[in-house]
């Protein structure tokens, strides 16, 4: 009870006294931004005593603080987030507010309280949200690259006629909205094509999406596809889900892999292609989509065709504007360029220095055959740079790489005299480079012509050292 009656019998100095001593620091400046007074719980903290700091300006103790903002325009300001050192030279972090004082309607100074309570809770705030900002920046960036086309036809390097001739049908088919087919050998460049002939058309400002047929499990590729209606199925968002056609709206599809699009799935994407409206699984409507459609194939379309894997009414949609990626060993002398455009590109990727590749070198690149074209000529370079570390790339860099490659038989039959398992494991060998080359690297279609399994064909790429080929 004595307690609080005890207030009521507190002068009005005794009660200011109080206050100020509970605040954790209470500072006034004159209207020159000077201390006039501070609290002696501020002594305590900053170290410094009222007849040590007063007549000093406020900025010259505390560089960061906001009193001269506050004297020149008159605004109070609360919540500043302040940094000052005591006299220990440790850095304390304040919330301060600023209060101008007036007097007859002058500014005659500036009233500051100072608190280091909740500081940690603050700081640990401020340190999260400074990294989730750092993330969202982030995925900001990823999602530009993921939605944009990353790359333009000033990314596509050669002077051969095969990559004239393809510029060309890039500027030709980037005029129009028609659906493109692209197709070429695995590693050619069909996918930078795909984002060239969208930089460069209208829809160069709208979303670039892609979609890998070969890499989403059938099951799942028709709702990633078309999307999905709210409750469509147990598990399914409330909301439904948007499709890749809906997220193209207005922009560029990219059908990675086409060859691959199940056959159950080609007459609901020839409907789109037919109606350009697409129906969610599960939904009663449909939603109508404006978007272009890049196809690309690594095998040629109409061959399927005529095996009975892919239909012929889809691939007459598709076939509108055609394109080849010529391989790289029919243009062997963009290797040079392409080589230097590379090491470049992946000195960035990496943070290297690799100053440059020797023209032995350059010529000798040219006389493999490069059955994983661009996409084999870019992972040999990225090696040999890592060989080489910080050095211009020679022939012994590279060495490793062609003799484990080395694919004539007649460089593994030694000295001549070989032996009925050697003679075998040669066979072998070869029969395997042969299903790889036939199926352009792909090891499921290569294991199924070899009549053996993955598993199997995995132990035989490693036996053989054939691991990355033409990958
Ligand atoms: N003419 C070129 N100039 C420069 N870089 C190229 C060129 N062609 C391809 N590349 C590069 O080679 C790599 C493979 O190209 P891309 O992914 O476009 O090939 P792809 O034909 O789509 O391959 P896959 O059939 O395996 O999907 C990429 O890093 C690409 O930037
Ligand atoms: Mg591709």
């Amino acid at each position: 009870m004595a307690s609080t009656h005890l207030l009521n019998h507190f002068s009005r100095e005794q009660l200011f006294d109080l206050l100020i001593n509970q605040l954790e620091g209470f500072i006034v400046s004159d209207a020159q931004g000077r201390y006039v007074f501070v609290s002696q719980r501020w002594t305590d903290l900053i170290g410094l005593s009222l007849s040590d700091v007063k007549g000093l300006y406020v900025h010259d103790v505390t560089p960061d603080t906001r009193v001269d903002q506050v004297l020149r325009d008159g605004k109070s300001r609360s919540g500043e987030l302040v940094t000052v050192h005591n006299n220990r030279g440790e850095e304390l972090h304040l919330l301060c507010s600023y209060t101008p004082l007036f007097h007859e309607g002058e500014i005659i100074g500036c009233f500051t309280v100072a608190s280091l309570q909740g500081m940690d809770e603050f700081m640990g705030f401020s340190a999260k949200t400074d990294e989730l900002f750092h993330k969202l920046n982030y995925y900001h960036k990823e999602l530009a690259e993921i939605q944009g086309a990353k790359y333009s036809i000033a990314n596509i390097i050669g002077s051969s006629p095969g990559i004239y001739a393809l510029k060309t049908a890039i500027h030709q088919a980037a005029r129009s909205a028609s659906t493109v087919i692209i197709q070429g050998e695995t590693g050619s460049g069909k996918e930078l094509v795909a984002h060239a002939i969208h930089a460069l058309s209208p829809r160069a400002a709208q979303p670039f999406i892609k979609i890998n047929c070969a890499a989403i499990p059938s099951e799942l590729l028709e709702s990633e596809l078309f999307g999905y209606a709210s409750g469509a199925f147990t598990g399914a968002s409330r909301h439904g889900k948007k499709g890749k056609f809906q997220l193209a709206d207005r922009g560029t599809l990219f059908l990675d892999e086409i060859n691959q699009l199940p056959l159950q799935l080609q007459p609901k994407l020839l409907r789109v292609l037919q109606e350009r409206e697409v129906e969610p699984v599960g939904g009663v409507e449909t939603i109508p989509v404006d978007c272009r459609i890049i196809a690309a194939s690594n095998v040629p379309l109409d061959r399927l065709v005529r095996s009975g894997q892919f239909r012929d009414d889809l691939f007459y949609r598709l076939n509108v504007v055609s394109m080849e990626v010529p391989p790289l060993r029919e243009r062997k002398e963009d290797i040079p360029a392409i080589a230097d455009y590379l090491l470049e590109r992946l000195n960035t990727q990496l943070g290297m220095a690799v100053p440059g590749i020797s023209g032995q070198v350059k010529d000798r690149l040219k006389e493999y055959d490069w059955p994983g074209n661009v996409r084999e000529l870019q992972n040999v370079i990225e090696r040999a740079m890592n060989a080489a570390w910080m050095d211009t790339l020679t022939w012994r860099h590279f060495e490793g790489y062609f003799q484990r490659k080395s694919l004539r038989p007649d460089q593994h039959s030694g000295t001549g005299a070989a032996t009925i398992r050697q003679a075998k494991e040669q066979a072998e060998r070869q029969a395997v480079i042969q299903a790889l080359h036939t199926s352009c690297g792909n090891r499921t279609a290569a294991a199924a012509a070899l009549g053996i399994t993955r598993a199997m064909l995995y132990r035989k790429l490693q036996k053989y050292g054939l691991e990355g080929y033409g990958i």
